[in-house]
């Protein structure tokens, strides 16, 4: 199958990864071709070092290398199936949906890996079926994938993506389209609560993920975890939870708001609420 996945940021890069591992050709696109192909460098390199720890065969890895490729937007003209992963933003992704509806043949499936945007607003208008196909980070290693049904999604499509997804080795789950779905809907308000708690100074940030890791078994604590997805994504998600519901229970924290503003995301910038720049 040929995938072509818009997008090669952290999402993106770890979607190419997991079905060029498969088999699967994928394309992988950003905002131009020389920054897709310095994503494609990032995840050699990451790659490359699992195979010197000893986690993958070089022969696997070269394998996979070879399924990845960059080329220009043309050759996304005859893709199975098109995975959105660029910035939550409605606007910019209505605007790559619609040139990519003119160029794609009629059977190609379109999925936004959209982490809490409706899927009905953002397939309005296209010739082609919109489905949500929602990965989690790190996608080789999150077993869940949420396939989401806009008001105009076909049997057929959701079909082909929920079979594909267990083909991927992940574990999907049918969803209704509603804001944040269901894991960003529980897990993101649960952060935002826990830098509200930063905000008032109940306990230091390493012992609000300390008692979340040994008080409730979370892998990470909710502010690493929240490093982890991007602060900026986890204010775009309680944005949406909070204008789509009216309900101030999903109001964004100040303090998110304030570190999103100084360009505090997290791991990506190399600072969060934990320092990554040395690491
Ligand atoms: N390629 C392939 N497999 C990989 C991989 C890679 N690049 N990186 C990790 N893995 C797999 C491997 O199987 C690895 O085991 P191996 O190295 O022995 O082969 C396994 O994952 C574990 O990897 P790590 O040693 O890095 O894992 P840790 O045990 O340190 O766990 C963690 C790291 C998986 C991040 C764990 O802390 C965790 O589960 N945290 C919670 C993550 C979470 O909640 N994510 C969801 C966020 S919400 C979201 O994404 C939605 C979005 O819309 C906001």
């Amino acid at each position: 199958m040929k995938v072509a996945i818009f997008g090669a940021g952290t999402m993106g890069s770890g979607i190419a990864q997991i079905f060029a591992a498969k088999g699967h050709t994928a394309l992988m696109y950003a905002s131009s071709v020389a920054s897709a192909q310095r994503h494609k460098d990032n995840l050699d390199k990451s790659l490359q070092k699992r195979v010197d720890k000893g986690r993958m065969s070089q022969e696997d890895k070269d394998a996979l290398m070879a399924n990845v490729l960059v080329e220009e937007k043309s050759a996304a003209a005859d893709a199975d199936l098109v995975i959105e992963c660029v910035k939550e933003d409605m606007e910019t992704k209505k605007v790559l949906l619609n040139e990519l509806d003119a160029i794609c043949k009629p059977e190609t499936i379109f999925a936004s890996n959209t982490s809490s945007l409706s899927i009905t607003e953002m397939g309005q208008g296209l010739k082609h079926h919109l489905i949500g196909m929602h990965f989690f980070n790190p996608v080789p290693s999150m077993k869940l994938v949420e396939v989401i049904r806009g008001i105009h999604t076909t049997d057929e499509t959701f079909q082909f993506v929920y079979n594909l997804s267990k083909e991927l080795g992940k574990e999907p789950v049918e969803v209704a389209e509603s804001p944040g779905f269901v894991v960003n809907k529980l897990l993101i308000p649960m952060i935002n609560d826990a830098i509200s708690l930063v905000e008032k100074h109940a306990a230091s940030i390493e012992d609000i993920d300390k008692s979340m890791q040994f008080g409730a078994n979370h892998p990470m604590g909710p502010l690493a975890l929240g490093d982890l997805i991007g602060l900026d994504v986890c204010l775009a998600i309680m944005n949406t939870l909070y204008e789509e519901s009216g309900d101030s229970k999903y109001r964004p924290t100040y303090l998110l708001k304030k570190m999103v503003r100084g360009g505090l995301l997290g791991r990506k910038t190399g600072k969060g609420f934990y320092d990554y720049s040395k690491k």
